[in-house]
């Protein structure tokens, strides 16, 4: 079976009735205000490019490159940005294989890092601190965290909580039925094993290793649990 994804429109439409259009607000927000003049700016595992559009939009001084493995996104995205100028534009290229030409101020990457096999996860930690970002520039991650398991059988319950919460949160926005059935799918694949979600501290872990200030800020939900979505904003030396 292969992992279904959701059409390009549909995707960006996620955004208006799951939290995560909220924490991509704040994103948006952070490197707004972060990125320096006529930086550099690069968005991994990119989407249809919704971050990369409106970032345009606010920051016209700003070069901006995006990578998504994903024909269809990628596609989408440089449709969107066709008007935005000849800085700002989206590659299809595999996250592990792509080289980049030169290193970045900003890097981002949303939702992105639970498509990949945990061992991938800390090679692109890696390679982001390593080989894509300045050693003073910012690197600014999100994805959902779930609850702590100790095996595949608690692992499904902790994914079913977590894919419970967003179906119910895309109830009470009102989600319509093709938004509502692309909820249901983050359910299901991570029930199936085609994500690797983690827990937020392995997570933070993760980050550490790499990255001397890392602050992770939970966008969703308020009340008290573990699991929900968080922002990671990882600095090699100071904070921001
Ligand atoms: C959940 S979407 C995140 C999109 C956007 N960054 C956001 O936060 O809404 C995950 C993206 O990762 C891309 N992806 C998965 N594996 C990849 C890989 N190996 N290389 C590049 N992109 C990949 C998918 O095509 C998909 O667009």
């Amino acid at each position: 079976m292969k992992m279904p994804m959701p059409k390009a429109s549909v995707y960006d439409r996620e955004y208006d009735y799951l939290p995560w259009g909220d924490l991509m607000q704040k994103v948006l927000n952070l490197i707004i205000e972060h990125a320096p003049p006529n930086g550099l700016v690069a968005d991994l595992m990119c989407g249809p490019g919704w971050l990369i559009s409106n970032l345009a939009d606010k920051r016209e001084d700003l070069t901006i490159h995006g990578v998504d493995i994903n024909h269809e996104y990628v596609r989408y995205a440089n449709q969107r940005l066709k008007d935005k100028g000849g800085n700002v534009f989206v590659l299809r290229d595999d996250i592990h294989k792509w080289i980049p030409c030169r290193r970045y101020d900003v890097v981002v990457c949303t939702g992105g890092l639970h498509y990949l096999k945990i061992s991938g996860q800390s090679n692109l930690v890696n390679k982001i601190a390593q080989k894509i970002v300045i050693s003073e520039g910012l690197v600014i991650f999100a994805d959902p965290a779930i609850s702590a398991y100790q095996d595949e059988k608690t692992r499904r319950k902790r994914v079913t909580e977590l894919g419970a919460a967003y179906i119910c949160e895309a109830i009470d926005r009102n989600a319509p039925k093709d938004v509502l059935e692309a909820t249901v799918d983050i359910l299901k694949t991570d029930l199936l094993g085609f994500k690797f979600k983690r827990k937020l501290f392995a997570m933070k872990d993760m980050y550490e290793h790499h990255f001397g200030s890392v602050e992770a800020i939970k966008v969703w939900p308020e009340y008290k649990t573990a699991c929900g979505d968080y922002i990671f904003v990882c600095q090699k030396t100071q904070g921001l």
